[in-house]
């Protein structure tokens, strides 16, 4: 992730997400050389993704896929890479929340192989919801 790519992100996250995350959220993870930020690129940014080391763990902060590029393995493919690259830095798992409703990705994280780890109530503002925490153990 580069800062030529951060209209065409604002732009998927605005259109993904009923609270989208600023611009100076980006810029940070741009910026902060331990956060991990991947971009999927054809001639376009279609998807991207922000992890974060946490204690032992890869936190998956956000992933985004354009709409028009979605059910194409965007979503899978960025997943992927951030596992890999978990592995490469001996983490022991990689975690991440998402709204109860939200069952497209609960479905994508499922299929990587991604465990519930129990609920957190009242997680989410704006709308309010509850979070479902999963949790991949990495070998
Ligand atoms: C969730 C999201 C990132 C998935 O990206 P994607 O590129 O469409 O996902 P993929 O094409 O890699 O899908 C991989 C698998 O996930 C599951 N999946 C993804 N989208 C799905 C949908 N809308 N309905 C059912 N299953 C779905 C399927 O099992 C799919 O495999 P298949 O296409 O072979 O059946 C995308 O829908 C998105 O950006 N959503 C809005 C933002 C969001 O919710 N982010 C996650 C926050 S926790």
């Amino acid at each position: 992730m580069q800062g030529p790519d951060l209209e065409p992100i604002l732009a998927i996250e605005r259109v993904s997400f009923p609270s989208p995350w600023p611009r100076s959220a980006f810029e940070l993870a741009i910026a902060a050389p331990d956060l991990m930020s991947i971009v999927a690129c054809a001639d376009a940014v279609l998807g991207y993704l922000i992890g974060c080391p946490d204690v032992n763990d890869l936190l998956i902060a956000n992933v985004a896929v354009d709409p028009r590029a979605r059910r194409e393995g965007i979503g899978r493919l960025l997943l992927d890479e951030a596992i890999t690259r978990a592995r490469g830095l001996h983490l022991a798992g990689c975690k991440l929340d998402v709204r109860m409703s939200n069952e497209s990705a609960q479905r994508l994280y499922d299929r990587l192989g991604f465990q519930p780890r129990g609920v957190r109530r009242n997680y989410y503002q704006h709308p309010p919801e509850d979070a479902l925490h999963m949790r991949l153990t990495l070998d």
